[in-house]
């Protein structure tokens, strides 16, 4: 069965980058490809653009989409194994996770790192027992550890702005009031390794992402430095992975704001963020309503993204169906 997780899922990334630009164009040409199934798209935390882009995706591929968001209206769900559940949780995700399996094609989910225990977060205990009992393909709408849809979407929006070859992208830390999941940038590292790109990743001493991350890429202190020259600048907040202060804020400093000072340094670069994004704290207006922001066409490229993930799974259950 196919999973869409992680880079490793997405196969030679030329090819899907191809086909992402070939669905932009014709986005409605599958739309017999989804008749009479069903999406289901499972939520344990907020969201926005994975919620409607996503939707969108399958449906321009003809399928029926259901969102359930886990905190309103569905049970709440036990997700530790041996407890005794004589708690505020009347059912165990053991049981959910095959009875949603029976009314879906494909299962979506949505599921941050919870910051209580790092090895549940890092082996990715909620998705993987989506995977392990489902019974049907899933994708992940951003996990503990990767967001991958995201990184799929930044991809695809820096080959479109692209002016040469291998650009040279940074990724840098900057401040936010909340402790944030690292997903998001261990997943952009490991997919723009994987691309090819020239990476760099600039944040304060203590807020090194896990080494499997972002291996291949340069990590320098200095956010300056780390700026000189660059092509594309994609701005991030996360908590600290180390032990013992994982999950945990080890700085607020704004003086890591992207700001036009700064993305002067660069070589008149794009900038980037997944969104949603803390105006004047992880970047400047200015920066961010500027002529080089591209948050908007990287939100726009989600649909495009999930789209190629979905008809490629779609594809693949309609060939063991074959008689
Ligand atoms: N970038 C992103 O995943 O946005 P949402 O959290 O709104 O889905």
């Amino acid at each position: 069965m196919v999973h869409f997780t992680s880079v490793k899922d997405a196969g030679s990334l030329d090819k899907a980058v191809e086909e992402a630009f070939w669905i932009k164009k014709n986005r409605f040409a599958d739309s017999d490809l989804g008749k009479n199934r069903t999406a289901l798209l499972i939520f344990f935390n907020s969201s926005l653009r994975t919620r409607l882009s996503t939707q969108k995706a399958a449906e321009n591929l003809g399928m029926k989409v259901i969102v359930l968001d886990v905190q309103q209206g569905a049970w709440n769900l036990e997700t530790r194994k041996g407890v005794i559940m004589d708690g505020d949780k009347p059912e165990h995700l053991l049981e959910a996770i095959p009875v949603m399996g029976c009314y879906a094609d494909i299962i979506g989910v949505r599921s941050f790192a919870r910051f209580e225990n790092k090895e549940d977060d890092y082996q990715e205990v909620i998705l993987n027992q989506f995977i392990r009992y489902a019974g049907k393909p899933v994708i992940s709408l951003e996990a503990a550890t990767r967001h991958p849809l995201q990184s799929f979407a930044d991809h695809i929006t820096i080959e479109e702005f692209k002016t040469r070859e291998k650009p040279r992208i940074v990724l840098t830390w900057a401040p936010h009031p909340r402790a944030l999941p690292q997903a998001v940038p261990n997943s952009f590292a490991e997919w723009m390794i994987a691309a090819g790109y020239h990476v760099t990743i600039t944040h304060p001493k203590g807020y090194e992402l896990d080494e499997p991350f972002t291996r291949g890429a340069e990590i320098v202190y200095d956010q300056k430095e780390a700026f000189r020259g660059a092509d594309f600048i994609y701005a991030k907040n996360w908590a600290a992975f180390r032990d013992p202060v994982y999950g945990k804020i080890l700085n607020t400093d704004r003086s890591w704001m992207v700001d036009n000072n700064k993305m002067r340094l660069t070589d008149n670069a794009f900038f980037m963020h997944c969104l949603p994004v803390r105006r004047n704290m992880i970047v400047s207006d200015e920066v961010l309503d500027g002529p080089r922001s591209l948050v908007i066409p990287q939100a726009a490229n989600r649909e495009i993204a999930a789209q190629v993930v979905i008809k490629r799974i779609l594809n693949e259950i309609s060939k063991t169906e074959r008689p």
